[in-house]
């Protein structure tokens, strides 16, 4: 069966065709990303009317690249929320045009199931539940337990910010550029993840909500706290000490980069452990923007090994590609599948 996927919920534009929910024809994305970095974040009047430009040629080239047509189409799969509402629009008008034209069946879906789906692209083994589900982006921080196709349960959220939400803020503090998670994964890497104590809330062992707001005061108290000391110990006329200021600033931001970091891959990590722990799960799937970085994948890895589920092969498992991992219309394909088994 093979489903076009087509998915608008934020800046990007995306298209794929998918074999039976896992094996990907194409897989295609138009961002209009550099449209909005100078204004910190998305704006959704920009993103819409790119996305109305850009849909119908991108479909065009989905068939071109795949060398299909539309008699090889079973489904239209498109995701309904949530999102950017003019974005969603976008998209579900085009699905439901498209599927009344060349009359398929057209499956809704929604974007944070298609995120848990992205996992299911391109493996040799299917999945096996149950499954613990960690989904961690821009708009998303949730722990879900999955039973089955289309049985999950809520097993924590976020309070207030996703941990993607935490990365483009603290990236913004910084004037780092959007998005901030990939800047400061960057950065993180040359800094010391030790040389500040960020703060771990909700960390009684029962809870499994996550929250990130204070975390992201404490950076920006930090940062207040490195201009203020600055300020004061500034000469002008002295050269010299402002060369070593720009460095001191520098080395600053790697180290909050990092230390930063440090903090949320062990907030997420710790709880998705724990409730995997306690829902005796075959496999931990992490998936959505934030499952791209590499740390929190590592702080996982070590965690997982180090608790006592290791020894009944528990499989830890993060999208196959990158392109799966962040906003992409191949997971809303397999979600469409899946979800109708
Ligand atoms: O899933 P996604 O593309 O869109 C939403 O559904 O929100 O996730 C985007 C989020 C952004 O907040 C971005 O900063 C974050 O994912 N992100 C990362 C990394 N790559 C993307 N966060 C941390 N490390 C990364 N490598
Ligand atoms: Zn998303």
């Amino acid at each position: 069966m093979k489903i076009l996927g087509i998915e608008t919920s934020c800046d990007e534009t995306a298209i794929a065709i998918v074999e039976n929910g896992k094996n990907v024809l194409v897989n295609l994305i138009a961002s209009s990303i550099a449209k909005h970095q100078k204004y910190g974040g998305i704006v959704p009047e920009i993103a819409a009317r790119d996305q109305i430009k850009q849909i119908i040629p991108l479909i065009d080239q989905a068939f071109k690249e795949s060398k299909l047509n539309w008699e090889k189409i079973d489904a239209i799969a498109v995701t309904k929320n949530p999102g950017l509402i003019s974005s969603l629009l976008v998209g579900i008008n085009t699905a439901q045009t498209l599927a009344w034209l060349k009359k398929k069946p057209l499956i809704k879906v929604n974007h944070v199931k298609g995120h848990i789906y992205a996992n299911w692209l391109e493996r040799e083994k299917k999945p096996q539940f149950p499954i613990m589900v960690l989904t961690v982006s821009g708009g998303h921080n949730e722990l879900m337990l999955m039973r089955n196709y289309n049985d999950f349960e809520l097993i924590g959220e976020t309070l207030d910010d996703a941990a993607g939400e935490a990365f483009d803020k603290v990236a913004k503090m910084l004037d780092l550029g959007y998005p901030g998670g990939p800047i400061i994964s960057k950065l993180a890497d040359e800094g010391n993840a030790s040389a500040y104590d960020f703060p771990r809330s909700l960390n009684r062992k029962d809870n499994f909500d996550f929250s990130f707001s204070g975390l992201k005061t404490a950076v920006l108290y930090t940062l207040r706290d490195i201009a203020k000391q600055q300020a004061n110990d500034r000469q002008p006329k002295q050269s010299v000490q402002k060369n070593s200021e720009q460095h001191a600033l520098a080395c600053c931001k790697t180290d909050i980069c990092a230390s930063f970091q440090a903090a949320v891959c062990e907030s997420l990590s710790k709880k998705l452990i724990r409730a995997a722990e306690k829902y005796d799960v075959k496999e931990i799937h992490l998936a959505g923007g934030v499952s791209a970085n590499q740390e929190l994948r590592q702080e996982i890895k070590k965690r997982l090994n180090a608790s006592n589920i290791l020894k009944k092969d528990v499989l830890f498992r993060y999208p196959e590609k990158i392109a799966y991992c962040t906003d992409n219309a191949a997971m809303i394909a397999a979600a469409g599948f899946w979800l109708e088994k």
